[in-house]
């Protein structure tokens, strides 16, 4: 089964959040069941200066399509390369004058979208869907398997394609964050190269704007979002975004497959970025990361003290507006917190604020940085999650693995990976974090306050922190979970009907 993986982040090359850890880990496990699994993604100077070519594909066609005019675009053409420590080969989709821009791949350097994203991204699906009509011969995708807005048009220029009575391959699209759609003004549509009907409310015409995200809603054979809850969350006007119209309408086609973990990278034991490792049977050595934690985070050395860790991007899907509003009880009942995010400078702002306000009890880095990250995951005692919404979560994950319990509010992945510290669920020997219900100062302050009682019981804490260390998100579970969706729509292309 040949799988194109068209997508826009690839850890450790170039990484925005979760987007980049489930493209290396899914493509990687997807690989040990057999698939024969190719990037399709621009190249970005992170990606373009590590990959090595290994074969010229072609230039993308330019001028006419069975229907019409093609996309409206520079230059673009495609090769094959190699990334070092990468077994899954990258069709780059290579033009200078849309992709050399180094840092974000979708923000220029004043934080704001880069004004030709538009057609950044449909070089992306244009490339995809070329892909699949057999730009490199030697190699036919049987689906094209896209990751957010920024792969949208590639399940509708294959549509595009098939009603054109091409053969085509099926289509698969993920949805990682349904509040980034890709919106465009109307007028950019005419640049797109697509079929005039395609811009409809049919089609991926939103509110009179073009939507890259509905395109693929709207196109794609199958969607899937990265947990079973917040599948069932975006059929709902609250977390639909305007979309859930049409996911209701698709829902027949729409599938909750939750994220992995990739345990190479994030377990105590192993972690190249610790300089002592752990496991559930050595938890005393924990100590060791929380002490390297608080040097390189600013806080005293107060052992006693449960530290709480964030690691985030600073936006307001993450609920961490509700911090800097419990901080004073967090601060009294005993508790430091270790900080890593970068994102909106309202939430920058408050947390450097607090860090000047509590010197030695509240530890703000702004930034990314994949170390710090490491260290607040296995220093903290608790990591905070409080999100608003949270199509799976990654951090959680990570957290449950190294003993560092989850505070998480009750939605989406999160309500999906950690089990509550209620005293049934402690009793089964089942729970692994604490969970909240609102999204209110009250509903996180009360989930920090039991997270204090329990530590005021250490063995009840080691308890859980084992359960948690046991547990296993494997990418291999869900990697499964995705051939067999994959499977089953070769299935359904080859049956009578459809032909
Ligand atoms: P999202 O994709 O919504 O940002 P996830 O929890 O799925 O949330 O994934 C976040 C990923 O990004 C994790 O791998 C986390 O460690 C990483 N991350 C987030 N912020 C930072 C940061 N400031 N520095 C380093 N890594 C970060
Ligand atoms: C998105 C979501 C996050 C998810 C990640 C990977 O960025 O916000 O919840 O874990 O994608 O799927």
């Amino acid at each position: 089964m040949k799988i194109l993986y068209v997508c826009s982040e690839l850890f450790p090359f170039l990484k925005t959040g979760g987007l980049a850890d489930v493209s290396s880990g899914l493509s990687r496990a997807l690989q040990a069941l057999g698939c024969d699994v190719r990037f399709a993604m621009p190249a970005f100077p992170s990606l373009a200066g590590a990959a090595t070519v290994t074969r010229s594909i072609g230039l993308l066609p330019s001028g006419s399509t069975p229907w019409g005019q093609a996309p409206v675009l520079p230059a673009v053409d495609v090769a094959l390369t190699t990334l070092p420590g990468c077994d899954v080969p990258l069709y780059m989709v290579r033009a200078a004058s849309l992709y050399a821009r180094p840092g974000n791949p979708y923000l220029g350097p004043d934080g704001k979208d880069w004004d030709d994203n538009a057609q950044r991204f449909a070089a992306l699906g244009w490339a995809a869907a070329n892909i699949g009509q057999g730009l490199d011969p030697d190699w036919i995708p049987d689906v094209i398997h896209g990751h957010d807005w920024h792969a949208g048009l590639a399940p509708a220029y294959m549509r595009a394609f098939a009603d054109a009575g091409r053969i085509t391959p099926a289509t698969v699209f993920t949805i990682h964050n349904l509040a980034y759609q890709g919106l465009f003004p109307a007028s950019a549509f005419a640049q797109l190269g697509l079929p005039e009907s395609f811009f409809s409310m049919n089609g991926l015409e939103y509110y009179g704007q073009v939507s890259f995200m509905k395109a693929a809603l709207q196109y794609a054979d199958r969607i899937t979002t990265v947990s079973p809850t917040y599948a069932r969350e975006i059929l709902t006007g609250e977390q639909g975004l305007g979309l859930d119209g049409l996911l209701r309408e698709r829902a027949g086609v729409l599938s909750g497959i939750l994220n992995g973990v990739d345990y190479q990278v994030w377990s105590p034991a192993s972690d190249a970025l610790l300089s002592v490792p752990y496991d559930a049977d050595q938890l005393t050595q924990k100590s060791c990361a929380r002490q390297a934690l608080r040097e390189r985070f600013g806080l005293a050395p107060q052992p006693h003290a449960l530290v709480f860790g964030v690691v985030s991007r600073l936006s307001a899907q993450k609920g961490l507006h509700l911090l800097p509003l419990v901080l004073e009880e967090l601060l009294q009942l005993g508790g430091q917190i270790a900080l890593l995010g970068q994102g909106e400078p309202e939430l920058e702002r408050a947390f450097l604020e607090a860090a000047a306000r509590y010197p030695g009890q509240v530890g703000v880095h702004i930034g990314y940085d994949e170390g710090s990250a490491h260290a607040v995951v296995a220093g903290a005692d608790v990591i905070l999650v409080p999100s608003a919404f949270e199509p799976c979560g990654l951090t959680q994950l990570y957290g449950l693995r190294y003993g560092t319990l989850p505070l998480v509010r009750r939605v989406g992945g999160l309500a999906d990976t950690v089990v509550d510290c209620t005293p049934e669920n402690l009793h089964a020997g089942i729970a692994t974090g604490f969970v909240f219900d609102e999204l209110s100062r009250d509903g996180l302050l009360g989930a920090l306050q039991r997270a204090f009682t329990l530590f005021q019981r250490p063995r009840s804490w080691a308890a859980v922190q084992r359960t948690a260390m046991a547990l296993r998100f494997d990418w291999h579970a869900s990697a499964q979970h995705y051939l067999d969706l994959y499977q089953s729509l070769r299935a359904d292309k080859n049956s009578p009907e459809s032909v």
